[in-house]
């Protein structure tokens, strides 16, 4: 067991989660998806078979890891959201072949991505050094350490298309203030493609993902003392195209009411949508605006045969 560092700020969350129901456009922060139960509906969302993200980023990283290493000459790896890990042990892999101070640093919401991530890394080499640090990529990164030795940052599974522009700017911009010259980000992006591919990756056959949406109720039931019933909601996934995002919903069937603790409550129509995630899908024309206003710049794309996905491997301008 490793220690891990705790930097999450304690902010006022429930306000924030509270009203974001009350407004006209209601929605539900996304992170509230990945619970325990939550996070292990993503990683069978990643086997089903119309998920292709996962799939084709692993290949990706399987064909361009050494590639990748001999570029940016990384002494450390460091990863947001590292989820199990998988995919940072093939960059880890390549690397330890020829650098063996390299070291691993991971900044995770859940202490159980961690901890797993920790037994991960270490199965690949027992010396290797592990830093953990438990925090919220949007409101943490000033307080990861600044180091002098060369890093590799790694945002992988295409998690950026989560954020809007504003979000997007503000975690690109935060993580160039902590990168030096010799730093590299390797951006991992899911690409705007035919719609029915993307739409079927949000709608897999199994319900695995109408699952997944609908966990996010239990989430916030508990965390704020609400009563929100599954049965009266739909999953919804659709693609936005004039946003190029897929918009995932829960749509009521029914009109009701829903009660807060403070005895205030909000009413639902019936066909009312709330949103709980945004997923988008990119071109380099998007990506590029964005980066220049971070203050980054793409050095190197690896792009599959069907361009479904890229890696970008990017640095400060
Ligand atoms: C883990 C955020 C990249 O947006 O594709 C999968 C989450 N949502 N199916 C994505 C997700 C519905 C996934 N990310």
């Amino acid at each position: 067991m490793q220690k891990i560092l705790n930097i999450s700020e304690k902010r006022i969350l429930k306000k924030k989660t509270l009203s974001s129901l009350k407004n006209i456009f209601k929605s539900i922060p996304t992170k509230y998806l990945y619970d325990e139960k939550g996070s292990k509906l993503f990683e069978d969302i990643c086997n089903t078979k119309e998920y292709y993200l996962t799939r084709v980023e692993e290949k990706l990283l399987k064909k361009y890891s050494l590639e990748i290493v001999k570029l940016s000459q990384p002494e450390d790896i460091f990863e947001f959201g590292s989820g199990s890990s998988k995919k940072s042990v093939l960059l880890i892999s390549a690397r330890i072949k020829n650098f063996t101070q390299l070291s691993y640093s991971s900044l995770d919401i859940s202490d159980k991505a961690l901890n797993m991530s920790f037994d991960e890394i270490k199965k690949v080499n027992k010396s290797i050094k592990i830093n953990l640090f438990k925090g919220d990529f949007l409101n943490d990164l000033n307080k990861i350490y600044l180091v002098k030795k060369p890093r590799l940052f790694l945002f992988l599974g295409s998690t950026l298309g989560n954020f809007d522009d504003k979000l997007a700017i503000d975690f690109l911009g935060n993580l160039r203030k902590v990168m030096n010259k010799k730093d590299y980000l390797l951006l991992g992006l899911d690409m705007v493609k035919d719609v029915n591919i993307i739409t079927a990756a949000y709608n897999d056959s199994k319900g695995i993902t109408r699952k997944f949406n609908k966990n996010i109720l239990s989430v916030i039931n508990k965390k704020y003392q609400l009563n929100f019933k599954k049965n009266n909601f739909e999953h919804k996934a659709e693609f936005n195209s004039d946003k190029s995002q897929v918009e995932m919903f829960l749509k009521s069937k029914i009109k009701h009411n829903i009660e807060f603790s403070d005895n205030s409550n909000i009413q639902i129509e019936a066909g009312e949508r709330i949103l709980t995630e945004i997923s988008r899908k990119f071109s380099f024309t998007i990506i590029e605006k964005l980066l220049e206003k971070s203050g980054l710049k793409i050095e190197r794309k690896f792009q599959d045969n069907k361009k479904f996905y890229s890696l970008l491997l990017i640095r400060t301008t």
